[in-house]
């Protein structure tokens, strides 16, 4: 998409970079950017803990070496010569004058929190108040609250300090390959966006199945779900990407209106529509209440009001310790009728197009067809994965640590959809139905069945091999 015009960024500042992101993501991201080249900027990292450079230095080689890349020591040193550390207190003013200190004729710093939330508005004002913020990105991980009013709330409180313009949210499944994929396959194809829509669309089906569980992330977890953890931000940029008007141009603005027009449509979901389920063994993981009622499963039914969309179920679904781990956004077409010149008494199956997002990207189109190796009809799959087509993609922080390095706001979720996706999901928190059961290793609570038992059922994912 096109570049916005900003300056490159010429300092990056990680609050938190002793910290558990930083620790799996962060470094092991940055130094594959130094890999390709394509970092260009020093690296501050802040932080409460008593460390020197050489300590950060050290955690970096682990971390990048704990993530199972091949470390290039040419280039390790490239990235750690890159480094410097500030320790500090984030609620002593101190803190951002050693950052100013670090980061001294800087004029497009780019500050990345990778910190709670509950902290973003301490750190943003300490920046502010340290004059540092003028001409500043930053860069926020997600939770962005946990309702509509808590998130109206946050974005408040940082607009005191910041514009929405200067605030990159980071939604990873906006990284991946897969979203500007779908966007381009249904519009770069005149086959494809003649048939997608409810004229021949029957339902989507957006699966984001894992197999393990929530393990170490309790205390994270419990408090939050399945729905608020990955369907309000990580599903919902799915179900725009499946379901937006093409955007008129590339620049960010026109993009996320297209954006913004599609939550608008999506109702507001119907708890009658919404099953929720948790795993069995769940209740004992550390940092989980006893008697906790938290969802490791969601599936739920969305409508979008519009004449694209009107009629067409979108199902989404979700859970932890799933039969695999496989992302996928499905298109089931409408049923063909019965073939009079074709002697057999079942119908055709519907066709179906398979865009799989996770763990890895490709696209397939089921059709219906007679072989000649086979006595009647049979199902074919044209198949087409892109790692053996093209090789291996940047993961996604990659994608969005480098956006926002070099000012491309496109990839980064905007305050007036966040909203949009709380608003729709804000009823299934108010009125939450119970939760089922549902044992390791299957497809979730059996009661989710139902949901979709009028549109032919869930359709077995199309797991990576
Ligand atoms: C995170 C959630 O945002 O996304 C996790 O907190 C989830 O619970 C993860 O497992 C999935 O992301 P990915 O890219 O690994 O599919």
């Amino acid at each position: 998409m096109t570049t916005t015009g900003a300056n490159p960024a010429d300092v990056l500042v990680v609050f938190g970079i002793t910290g558990d992101l930083a620790r799996v993501m962060t470094f092991r991201s940055l130094y594959r950017l130094e890999a390709r080249g394509l970092l260009q900027c020093p690296i501050v990292g802040v932080a409460a803990d008593d460390w020197t450079v050489d300590r950060l230095v050290q955690r970096a080689r682990a971390s990048i070496e704990g993530t199972g890349e091949q470390l290039d020591p040419q280039v390790f040193d490239r990235f750690a010569a890159r480094l410097s550390y500030v320790s500090g207190d984030f609620a002593d003013a101190a803190t951002y004058g050693r950052v100013g200190d670090a980061i001294k004729g800087a004029e497009s710093p780019v500050f990345y929190l990778e910190i709670p939330p509950s902290l973003f508005a301490t750190v943003v004002k300490g920046l502010a108040d340290a004059s540092l913020t003028a001409s500043a990105r930053i860069v926020v991980e997600k939770p962005f609250g946990h309702d509509l009013a808590s998130a109206h709330a946050l974005a408040e409180e940082l607009h005191q300090y910041v514009d929405e313009s200067q605030l990159f949210r980071i939604d990873h499944y906006l990284g991946k390959m897969g979203i500007e994929e779908i966007l381009y396959l249904r519009f770069a194809n005149s086959i494809l966006e003649p048939v997608w829509n409810r004229d021949h669309v029957r339902c989507v089906q957006i699966t984001m199945a894992e197999s393990f569980g929530v393990d170490d992330r309790g205390h994270f977890y419990d408090p939050v779900g399945a729905l608020r953890d990955v369907v309000v931000n990580h599903l919902m940029q799915v179900v725009a990407a499946a379901a937006m008007e093409a955007p008129a141009r590339g620049d960010v603005r026109t993009i996320k209106e297209s954006q913004l027009a599609l939550f608008r449509a999506v109702a507001e979901a119907d708890p009658a529509h919404y099953v929720r389920g948790q795993y069995e063994g769940y209740l004992g993981i550390d940092g989980v209440a006893a008697d906790s009622a938290t969802e490791t499963y969601a599936a739920l039914r969305l409508e979008i009001e519009n004449w694209r969309w009107s009629g067409v179920p979108f199902f989404i679904r979700t859970g932890k310790r799933l039969a695999a781990t496989q992302t996928e956004l499905r298109l089931v077409f409408k049923h063909p009728p019965r073939l009079g010149f074709w002697p057999e008494a079942q119908r055709p199956r519907a066709d179906q197009l398979v865009v799989r997002l996770d763990p890895s990207t490709g696209i397939r189109i089921a059709l219906d067809a007679r072989r000649a190796d086979r006595t009647g009809a049979a199902p074919i799959d044209l198949d087409m994965e892109f790692a053996t087509e093209g090789g291996e993609g940047p993961t996604p922080y990659e994608v969005l640590l480098l956006a926002a390095m070099q000012g491309r706001s496109t990839r980064f979720a905007r305050q007036d959809g966040i909203e949009e996706t709380w608003r729709v999901m804000q009823p299934l928190l108010d009125s939450p139905p119970p939760v089922h059961l549902y044992t390791p290793g299957t497809w979730g609570p059996q009661a989710a069945d139902a949901l979709t038992a009028g549109e032919g059922g869930w359709q077995d994912p199309w797991v990576a091999s």
